[in-house]
């Protein structure tokens, strides 16, 4: 018989969910570096975050100190330098996970005056990690994207779904077609950030705009919320599992 009701989808097996982000391999998206932006205050922080993102299952963690010289004097050679001696404190810990640095820039003025003549700290094919305000749009948005393009960067938005001023996904799929990518918060699909923006996740997902995600992890806050997220919703593991798209396995 002819029926008005469209066939129920199976429900998916939720004990296939994985228990830990191990199968995204990397995390490029996060501030561990003591003491330059508002992640880890100090080498001791650093420390513990980076031991509970190795617990979550990662293998190698780029971390994106901001460049935004409004808030931060964060020049590439700052972060560099305090890096290093990051890293070499976590190497003498031995915690067997690999560590790299890029940088979160924030995208205005500033960033193409005073910051991209002097080059990027850019992770994996040259990915160059931007964000721009949360109120809207920078002016000459394109002209800037164009303007990493050009010295050969692939420029990778961070959290588009948190930009609640653009809902609109084919404004980020056209720019998507001339060459950007894009990057999920992980802890978006957990409504950390509020519903409105975990409903443009979970839509943008479904769209398949995303090539990365990441933990843009700042705080211990932002550690036990993944570990909520790991243990109490295997719906959102399994998705995210399932997701075909993910280059963190590459990093
Ligand atoms: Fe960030």
């Amino acid at each position: 018989m002819f029926s008005f009701f469209k066939k129920k989808e199976p429900a998916p097996d939720l004990s296939l969910a994985p228990k830990d982000f191990s199968f995204l391999g990397a995390d490029m998206h996060s501030h561990l570096v003591p003491g330059i932006d508002d992640g880890a205050p100090d080498l001791e922080t650093s420390l513990q975050l980076i031991r509970g993102l190795h617990e979550l299952g990662f293998k190698k963690l780029i971390t994106t100190p901001h460049t935004h010289l409004d808030f931060y004097d964060n020049t590439r050679e700052k972060i560099t330098d305090n890096f290093t001696k990051l890293n070499r404190f976590i190497t003498d810990h031995r915690l067997g996970l690999e560590l790299g640095i890029a940088s979160e820039y924030f995208l205005d003025s500033l960033f193409q005056n005073a910051i991209l003549p002097h080059g990027l700290l850019s992770f994996g094919d040259k990915y160059v990690l931007v964000e721009v305000s949360m109120a809207g749009w920078p002016r000459g948005f394109s002209d800037i994207i164009f303007g990493i393009q050009s010295l050969g960067y692939t420029p990778v938005l961070a959290h588009p779904e948190r930009y609640l001023f653009e809902e609109d996904v084919r404004v980020y799929q056209e720019h998507q077609s001339r060459g950007m990518l894009f990057a999920l918060n992980l802890l978006s699909l957990s409504g950390y950030y509020g519903t409105g923006v975990q409903h443009l996740a979970e839509s943008y997902l479904k769209s398949e705009l995303y090539q990365f995600c990441g933990t843009d992890l700042h705080h211990e806050r932002h550690l036990s919320r993944l570990r909520r997220m790991a243990t109490n919703h295997p719906e959102i593991m399994l998705k995210l599992a399932e997701y075909p798209h993910w280059r963190n396995t590459q990093l």
